[in-house]
């Protein structure tokens, strides 16, 4: 496997990354709950990371800062989107693992997305305890996966996510 180039977004990949997110989610994108916290706050850039390919963005992760509950210091991950030409070259595995280390290291606690468990599992994600967290709309409660970067966490967390704009 190659070395995957990664960096944080800059104001000037939004153009780039928008048209990913576009392809890969089409006209539904913005009715998906998880645009509904990004809506309510937006994504942190310096929680979030591009893959860059011959200085053309390749894939690129989002993490938006979120509460549930009373419980804070946490983020959403997503959208997690590679170009479709390069999918299953390990960028996307790349890209969250680096944003996971990236959130540890900065004393976040918990990170919280809406995906599939075959993908997510390995790389550190279980489900939430049943009943207990929601989106702010539809949402199958089997894909609501939560990387525990401080142990325990996802068993205290209780309540509707919701973004969280900076103060
Ligand atoms: C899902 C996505 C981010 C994966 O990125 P990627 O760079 O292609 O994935 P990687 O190279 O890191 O990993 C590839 C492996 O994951 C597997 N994989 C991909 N999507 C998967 C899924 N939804 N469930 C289980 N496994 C999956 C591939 O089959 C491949 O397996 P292999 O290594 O055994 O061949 C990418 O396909 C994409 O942009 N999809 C469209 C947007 C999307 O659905 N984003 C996720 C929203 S939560």
């Amino acid at each position: 496997m190659p070395h995957i180039l990664i960096r944080p977004e800059a104001p000037d990949d939004d153009p780039a990354i928008s048209g990913l997110i576009a392809t890969a989610f089409g006209p539904g994108a913005y009715a998906r709950a998880a645009f509904r916290v990004r809506e309510q706050a937006p994504h942190a850039p310096e929680f979030s990371f591009v893959a860059v390919l011959e200085e053309r963005i390749a894939a690129s992760v989002r993490l938006t800062p979120i509460t549930v509950g009373g419980e804070d210091m946490g983020f959403l991950l997503g959208p997690l989107v590679v170009d479709p030409p390069l999918k299953s070259r390990g960028y996307g595995k790349a890209l969250v693992r680096h944003a996971l280390a990236a959130a540890s290291e900065r004393g976040v606690r918990f990170v919280i997305l809406v995906g599939d468990e075959p993908y997510y599992g390995p790389l550190g994600f279980v489900r939430l305890p049943p009943g207990r967290v929601a989106m702010p709309g539809p949402c199958d409660p089997r894909r609501l996966l939560v990387a525990e970067l401080e142990a325990g966490v996802g068993d205290r967390l209780a309540g509707i996510i919701a973004g969280k704009a900076a103060a």
